[in-house]
């Protein structure tokens, strides 16, 4: 069976968890895009590991991992995991490969995203990860992107680079009054990983369509959330790739047709990183108790994540663009103890009542959410195993949440441990 994992919200949902628990029904794990900004925090044999780029996959024994084309490669973070991994005794080599197709972070991309954040006035800058994310792909679309699979001719990738180069630091000395970066120093940047980049370098594409026709079963692992979808996601305030179900297609080559299942992943409340418009966000000391409860600090940048009451408008959103099967309702948990929990069911956005998300950021901005109250519950329910053992409250939330959802739920986490997981 092969199944696509995607946040529904803005990430951070608890992905990183879910993969690991149906990575073991799977015989490939397949990240198809964004870059090093994901942290997926996976608990394996009471380490903890946070990977950033490489599919959490590759901490179940014998499984494959998949970098697809649509990720954008940071050689230098790559081979960081790579170490990471390695050092924990966990086998690499032979179960990664990275599609020839992947663009490179290169290091400018990284200065421009700085530079970019920087400069920006007040209330505009993305609040992004620094890490070079959006001038990669921009330079994607712009085809002048360097790709994996170009380092294979030393030539063309010299040639490449130069006339790159060339654009790059003309643009930044007269934009930025930046230093020119050196042509030799990046070359030499890249010779330093060329070699092992290419062992791990494959056609990923015909990979996962032979894989396929072979019968194994595919995971493909979505990094960020629906509302950071450059095209579905709250534009401008967006990551710069499909973090929707559709990036899924495009960013590994499988087709539409060999995809089974779509698994969408919501935490019980809402957190948001980085800037941008946030309709149900707590009032500050509601904000910060549960902050600290669910340690809700970025795990890329460390920055404190905003939190929020659980929004049915825009998980509803997720819910239609990726046509989700079935729900993990992750960090139930954090909610224990709280008398009463809301749900936003609709916006009242100037002097309108709507259930469906105002695409328009000037329009979501304005958004007031239309709230329901349910009771909470005062148990703690970190060992619970069974939807049974719930405190009545606990499984009336959820029934709305899924009912509001039109989509049932699959899996509840009340703990960051996998045995934290009730299966229903
Ligand atoms: P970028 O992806 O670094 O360009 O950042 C763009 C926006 O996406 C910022 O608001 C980031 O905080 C957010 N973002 C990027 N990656 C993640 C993630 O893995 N989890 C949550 N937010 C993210």
């Amino acid at each position: 069976m092969n199944r696509i994992l995607i946040g529904a919200q803005w990430g951070d949902e608890g992905k990183g968890k879910v993969i690991d628990l149906l990575a073991r029904k799977s015989d490939v794990i397949v990240r198809y895009q964004g870059g090093n900004n994901a942290g997926h925090t996976i608990k394996f044999n009471d380490q903890k590991f946070v990977l950033h780029l490489i599919p959490s996959g590759i901490l179940q024994p014998g499984k494959i991992c998949v970098i697809g084309n649509g990720v954008v490669i940071d050689p230098e973070a790559l081979f960081e995991e790579v170490a990471i991994l390695e050092n924990a005794g966990i086998k690499v080599k032979g179960r990664l490969l990275v599609s020839d197709q992947a663009h490179l972070i290169l290091p400018y991309h990284k200065l421009m995203d700085k530079l970019k954040e920087e400069s920006c006035k007040k209330g505009k800058a993305i609040g992004t990860t620094k890490k070079g994310i959006g001038p990669c792909y921009a330079d994607k679309m712009a085809r002048v992107g360097i790709r994996v699979g170009d380092l294979k001719s030393l030539s063309y990738f010299k040639e490449r680079l130069a006339y790159v180069l060339r654009e790059r630091n003309d643009f930044l000395g007269k934009m930025h009054g930046a230093y020119p970066f050196s042509y030799r120093k990046i070359l030499a940047h890249f010779m330093k990983y060329r070699a092992r980049l290419l062992g791990f370098s494959r056609d990923t594409p015909k990979f996962l369509y032979d894989a396929t026709k072979a019968g194994k079963d595919i995971l493909f692992e979505g990094a960020q959330g629906t509302l950071l979808d450059v095209d579905h996601g709250t534009y401008p305030f967006v990551t710069s790739s499909n973090a929707t179900v559709g990036g899924a297609i495009t960013g590994s080559g499988i087709s539409p047709t060999f995809i089974d299942r779509v698994i969408g992943v919501t935490k019980a409340y809402t957190t948001r990183v980085g800037e941008g418009p946030f309709p149900t966000q707590f009032p500050a000391p509601l904000m910060r108790l549960i902050q600290t409860k669910g340690e809700e600090f970025g795990a890329t940048t460390g920055r404190p994540r905003r939190c929020g009451w659980f929004d049915a408008v825009i998980a509803r959103h997720a819910v239609r663009i990726n046509g989700l099967d079935e729900l993990a309702i992750m960090k139930l948990d954090i909610l224990s103890g709280l008398p009463e929990l809301k749900i936003a069911t609709a916006y009242r956005v100037g002097g309108k009542i709507t259930k469906d998300y105002p695409h328009a950021i000037f329009e979501f901005s304005k958004a007031k959410p239309v709230y329901e109250t349910w009771k909470g519950w005062e148990e703690d329910i970190t060992h619970v195993q069974k939807w049974s053992q719930l405190p009545v409250n606990a499984r009336r939330y959820l029934k709305r949440i899924e009912a509001l959802m039109e989509t049932p739920i699959k899996i509840v986490s009340v703990g960051s441990k996998r045995n934290q997981t009730i299966f229903l």
